[in-house]
């Protein structure tokens, strides 16, 4: 049979990519641009010439900021109370793609690095059977054959000398990273990191797509968002007067100026969908300022009754979208509410970015519900 691997160019995929070829699996990779930091061309050659019979690389960062993050930001998406779900949201974005190119290949497999421990499988699994229900689907890190080979990164890198699977020259940090256009994420084994304090502190080194706070310029960026319909549709700089108006652009832009100031930056312990807590270290610049510039003008527009009803179901679709299941009926009926009621949240929100703060400066708007009037 055929099998759509989601690759990522790292040393698992590439081991499972062969693995799945030594099974006697056709392997087609592919490999989704979700605006990590990669060089594709190379990820290309590698799969290539480790034998996948095709290989699709495919740039998915104007859908995942027009259909998934867009939706999040008008849900004020947030689980429990602190993480922006950088992660999974990313993931129905990506598996949606690898069953679309599995249906167009013919391809009766699909295939995911993830661990049987965390949420990612769910999040792709849940994706696949919803958009692709007579899929099946091989998850190596549950395959007693597989895990029972590959016991740590020590077989890992035996098995790629042994198969001509060139090994990453820099140590891997000790942590499992997970990278896109709207956050950075950092988890599993940072409870090992000491320090004098007995608490374990993340090393300064983790963070990249954010300057820390205690380092960044001593002068604010101050930032003009336009919304429309709950949804950013411009940023402007109010002082050196850079515009930005599409959702991709504006969406870099804001990751550039939050990252700048050190936005977004949060340290956590969650709780897994399959019962255990992890602690998670994430990094949303971007999201972190779109997050407070939409929940002010959304109070600023929005009926009291229907802001309250609206709360609710941003916390269930959180809930929803960490769980995995963005393509369900209740996902899509909760999207459905939240969208109706934004219909009237737009206007003009003014922000200061600064030592990792995103500072509300005022607001305007045709549909304000403000009555100055009735306060005076
Ligand atoms: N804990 C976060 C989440 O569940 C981040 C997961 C990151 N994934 C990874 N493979 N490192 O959404
Ligand atoms: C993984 O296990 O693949 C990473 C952590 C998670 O998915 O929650």
């Amino acid at each position: 049979g055929t099998v759509v691997l989601a690759y990522s160019g790292g040393l698992d995929t590439s081991c499972i990519l062969v693995w799945l070829k030594e099974q006697g699996y056709d392997v087609i990779a592919y490999l989704a641009n979700i605006g990590q930091d990669e060089d594709f061309d190379a990820a290309r050659k590698k799969a290539e010439r480790l034998g996948a019979k095709k290989v699709f690389i495919e740039d998915l960062r104007a859908e995942f900021v027009e259909e998934f993050i867009w939706p999040s930001v008008q849900a004020s998406a947030i689980y429990e109370d602190r993480y922006l779900l950088g992660t999974s949201i990313a993931r129905p974005c990506i598996a949606r793609r690898q069953v679309q190119i599995a249906q167009k290949e013919c391809a009766q497999f699909v295939s995911h690095g993830a661990t049987g421990k965390g949420n990612d499988q769910i999040r792709f699994e849940l994706t696949c059977y919803a958009l692709y229900p007579d899929v099946k689907i091989i998850a190596p890190w549950r395959i007693p054959e597989f895990y029972n080979r590959f016991k740590g990164r020590k077989d890992l890198m035996e098995y790629a000398e042994k198969h001509g699977i060139p090994v990453p020259v820099t140590p891997k940090a000790p942590w499992s990273m997970d990278a896109n256009l709207m956050h950075i994420s950092s988890c599993c084994y940072l409870d090992q990191l000491g320090s004098s304090l007995g608490v374990s502190h993340a090393p300064s080194d983790l963070y990249l797509m954010t300057k820390n706070p205690e380092q960044s310029p001593n002068t604010p960026d101050m930032l003009e968002m336009e919304f429309k319909s709950g949804k950013p549709i411009k940023v402007s700089h109010v002082t050196d007067g850079t515009t930005k108006d599409t959702p991709l652009e504006i969406f870099l832009y804001l990751n550039e100026v939050g990252g700048k100031h050190g936005v977004g930056r949060i340290d956590i312990v969650e709780n897994r969908f399959i019962g255990m807590k992890s602690r998670g270290i994430y990094e949303t610049p971007g999201g972190t300022i779109l997050h407070h510039a939409h929940l002010d003008i959304e109070a600023f527009t929005m009926d009291r009754e229907v802001r309250r009803i609206k709360q609710g179901l941003g916390i269930k679709f959180s809930e929803l979208l960490y769980n995995g299941f963005w393509y369900s009926p209740e996902c899509e009926y909760v999207r459905h509410c939240i969208a109706k009621s934004q219909e009237n949240v737009e206007g003009k929100v003014q922000l200061s970015v600064f030592k990792g703060n995103v500072n509300i400066l005022g607001r305007e708007s045709p549909k304000s519900l403000y009555n100055e009037e009735l306060v005076r």
